[in-house]
């Protein structure tokens, strides 16, 4: 299928290097001339695992442009891709719309598109879009056969293709069958799983073919940023229930293992730890709020994940000044600057905001992070951070070390050599990577998250005590 892309960041680039492995005939178009002349050149400007891989025995079969005319007019599908930052507490739409606004003034008159809307866009966004390309056609003159479609996106940062080839689910919108039929099109070999896996990206065992999900565009909509907030606010919820194990002397490992095995639960997103970041769920939760906001109706639960979450950032400042009694003139070195694992990515970073903290209190700070150290060094201009690309040279008469990203390099790090290199070996674990016996057994003196100093076990209760 002819497919135009508006917008090559991380989601429309991705889709482009999928589509174009399933054999659709892609056009991404961006405005960004940096980005395109790296694309052009065979770079990906985004760390992605496996990402580039994949571009250099796809790039030759997409066309990569700045104008739209040359990627709209004879495309079936059109994708919107663009960005939708936060702005006063909601989801900017303007570039959406003026990618739509772009399209209708060059799509032809006599033939039919569907165009769908990728990026996460706040509940009748869809329908006014679909408004703005009507307008566009009645100043042109012309009818125009444009259907507006939701397909909103899922991908996780750092697993962003193994989420475009063996999703859970794909989401529809539309308020008309062609837009459905395009789209199952588009998706069928995924749905179908009839595609050949990548050799880099085996399909995983025991995957079963998706389903789609077919609904109604404000739904479609809706449903993405219910997705983001649930997973937020389980996230959230975890977290509190670990700042009630300190006081308690309980382990909020043990106790989210207990009620992940609830099928009704589930395991996953259960990790307490300095809580999330990126660039979707601070910004999707804050623009759900919003349009609630705007439909004067309260989310008190939405609203308590998000205290939750920046609460737990400050924790993590609270527990090195209860450790080191003061922060100023100590020396601090912190374990990651990406929000999460596998990405550079650096959008609300906990990192960012606890290194800023630490040292306005005083504390000298030192960063390592596997991939994320330059644009760390750009959003942390004027603190004066040492940076390095080597985790030994963080713990020299340092004071205490702070894991914040759970980057796999972090996970086998020789312990007992880098306590021995501290002025006090206080390892603050934000995401309780190791055990507190490990960790002490090394010399450290061990603060996990959830995780009371004299904490509890894992082992069974002798029934005879009860
Ligand atoms: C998220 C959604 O997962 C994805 O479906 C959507 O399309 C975009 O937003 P992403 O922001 O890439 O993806 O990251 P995700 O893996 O969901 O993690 C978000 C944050 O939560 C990270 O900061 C991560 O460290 C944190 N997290 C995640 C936890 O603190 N504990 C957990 O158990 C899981």
């Amino acid at each position: 299928m002819k497919v135009a892309i508006i917008g090559t960041g991380y989601v429309g680039l991705t889709t482009a290097v999928v589509l174009a492995t399933l054999n659709h005939d892609v056009t991404a178009v961006d405005t960004d001339k940096g980005k395109l002349g790296l694309l052009h050149a065979g770079k990906v400007p985004i760390h992605e695992p496996g990402i580039q891989n994949l571009f250099d025995k796809v790039r030759h079969t997409i066309c990569f442009t700045p104008d739209v005319a040359e990627a709209v007019p004879e495309a079936e599908l059109i994708l919107i891709t663009v960005g939708t930052p936060l702005k006063n507490g909601g989801a900017n739409t303007r570039f959406v719309k003026q990618a739509a606004l772009e399209v209708a003034q060059v799509c032809h008159p006599d033939r039919h598109y569907t165009l769908a809307i990728k990026s996460t866009v706040p509940t009748g966004t869809n329908r006014h879009v679909a408004k703005i390309i009507e307008k566009v056609f009645a100043a042109r003159g012309v009818r125009g056969n444009v259907s507006v479609a939701s397909n909103p996106e899922f991908l996780q940062e750092g697993l962003a293709l193994q989420g475009s080839f063996y999703p859970d689910r794909i989401v529809v919108g539309a308020d008309c069958e062609e837009a459905v039929n395009t789209l199952r099109c588009l998706y069928q070999p995924i749905l179908e799983q009839t595609f050949d896996s990548p050799s880099s990206l085996p399909r995983p065992a025991g995957y079963q073919p998706p389903p789609m999900v077919t609904t109604d565009p404000n739904s479609a909509e809706m449903l993405k940023y219910a997705a983001n907030t649930f997973l937020a606010l389980k996230i959230s919820f975890i977290n509190e229930i670990a700042g009630l194990c300190e006081k308690v002397s309980a382990d909020v490992t043990e106790v989210a293992r207990g009620i992940g095995l609830d099928s009704r639960i589930g395991p996953r997103f259960l990790n307490a730890g300095v809580g999330w970041g990126g660039s979707c769920y601070p910004k999707d939760t804050a623009a759900l709020l919003g349009v609630a906001a705007q439909s004067e109706y309260a989310m008190p639960i939405t609203e308590a994940a998000r205290t939750v979450n920046f609460r737990q950032r400050g924790r993590i400042v609270e527990k090195l000044q209860d450790a080191l009694i003061t922060l100023k003139g100590k020396t601090i070195g912190i374990l990651g600057l990406a929000f999460k694992p596998n990405t550079d990515d650096i959008r609300e970073a906990p990192a960012l905001y606890i290194i800023r903290q630490l040292i306005k209190e005083g504390a000298n700070i030192r960063a390592h992070d596997p991939v994320a150290i330059q644009n760390a060094r750009h959003a942390l201009n004027g603190f004066p951070v040492v940076f390095t690309n080597n985790v030994c040279e963080l713990t020299h008469k340092a004071d205490a070390l702070v894991l914040i990203t759970d980057w796999e390099e972090y996970q086998n790090m020789d312990l007992k050599a880098l306590a021995k290199r501290m002025n006090t070996p206080f390892l603050i674990d934000g995401r309780n990577v190791y055990t507190p016996q490990e960790a002490e057994a090394a010399g450290f003196h061990y603060i996990g998250i959830g995780r009371s100093s004299d904490r509890v076990r894992s082992y069974a209760f002798d029934k005879s005590e009860l």
